[in-house]
């Protein structure tokens, strides 16, 4: 019998992109979603591209222990993927207790929930910011974690630490927390993909919104970093890859094959690449001139940070495939398919 996959957040960017990778590879996936952050566009393309109109949907909150335990209680969770989280960095500085509620709380009920099931395998859904500004770069798994500069960087790092030591104190639970770098891109039907809300803090969603004319301008903050261009380096992972190491790593603990009953994977290409490049590519591959300007640094903003994707390499037998050009390509096809609706 195919083993069932709960995906927490699976109506958002990346629950929905990973909710199509687990169908894809033979799994079954309940999806549950408070719709804080979306609306049904991406459910609805779930459905679409994997022709299934039956997909377990919970729109509950997963601060609501009753309402996560209940979901337990009707559904048999072999693994759960939990995405379900607040995610804007300067949000999270104005507003750190709500930020702090919701996304230490929801994680805790799902472990308890899990625990109180028989126990599961869990994926955290991590990022990159817990290495901050790195001293050495790539950054390996073993690279320390350094004080994070917001309170959303700060849930991520304790979560982390949560499921560690929620796995070492209870048998029946495994996890694994995928530390992604700057996931970017859409899938290639254009059916899902990023629906930020109000103004887009992050750079691909704010260079399709001005490619199409929603805004008048991109800002690159900052050219006058100590990198070749001035400008900062980022490791950009497209969406689609970033979903199937999801599906790598919810075989590898539904298999058998941890090595340990915790353990981290970096989730980037391994190859830092500038704003200014990134602007340029998407220039040159979608055939247009883009309006920006250079503006001042956006506080909080690191230098440079890349990943040393070996780990996830060998031992998830994962590996990044999809293009920057192929990835800015389904950006845009997605901002485009966004307009027609
Ligand atoms: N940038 C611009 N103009 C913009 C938006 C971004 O120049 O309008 C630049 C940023 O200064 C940065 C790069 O583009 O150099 C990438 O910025 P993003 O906001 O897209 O991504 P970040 O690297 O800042 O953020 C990511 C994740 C966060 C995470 C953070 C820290 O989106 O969840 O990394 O690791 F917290």
């Amino acid at each position: 019998m195919a083993k069932t996959v709960l995906v927490s957040g699976g109506a958002g960017y990346i629950g929905s992109h990973v909710t199509v990778e687990l169908f894809a590879a033979g799994y079954e996936v309940v999806v549950a979603d408070n719709m804080s952050n979306c609306d049904l566009t991406c459910f609805n393309g779930v459905k679409k591209i994997t022709g299934r109109e039956d997909i377990p949907f919970y729109e509950i909150d997963c601060c609501d222990y009753a309402a996560v335990n209940r979901l337990f209680d009707e559904q048999k969770i072999d693994a759960v993927i939990h995405f379900a989280a607040f995610k804007a960095v300067g949000e999270s500085v104005a507003e750190p207790l709500m930020y702090y509620r919701n996304n230490l709380v929801s994680f805790l009920n799902i472990l308890e929930a899990a625990k109180n099931h028989g126990g599961c395998n869990v994926l955290f859904s991590s990022s990159a910011t817990v290495y901050g500004e790195a001293e050495n770069l790539p950054v390996t798994e073993k690279t320390p974690r350094l004080p994070a500069t917001s309170p959303y960087g700060n849930t991520k790092t304790m979560c982390e630490d949560i499921l560690r030591d929620t796995v070492r104190a209870t048998e029946t639970i495994k996890g694994i927390a995928l530390r992604y770098f700057n996931p970017i891109g859409a899938h290639p039907s254009a059916l899902i993909g990023e629906l930020p809300r109000g103004v887009p803090n992050n750079l691909v969603p704010f260079i399709t919104q001005t490619a199409i004319g929603k805004r008048e301008c991109l800002s690159i903050f900052g050219n006058d970093y100590p990198t070749e261009d001035g400008t900062c380096l980022r490791d950009y992972i497209d969406i689609v890859d970033l979903a199937k190491a999801h599906v790598a790593a919810v075989s590898r603990m539904l298999d058998g094959r941890m090595k340990e009953g915790y353990e981290i994977f970096n989730v980037g290409t391994g190859r830092p690449v500038s704003v200014q490049e990134l602007v340029d590519a998407f220039e040159k591959v979608n055939d247009l001139k883009l309006n920006y300007k250079i503006a001042p640094r956006r506080p909080g903003d690191v230098v440079a940070i890349w990943a040393d994707t070996t780990l996830a390499n060998e031992e998830l037998g994962w590996k990044a495939e999809r293009t920057i050009e192929e990835t800015l390509a389904s950006a845009w096809a997605w901002e485009k398919s966004l307009a027609g609706k």
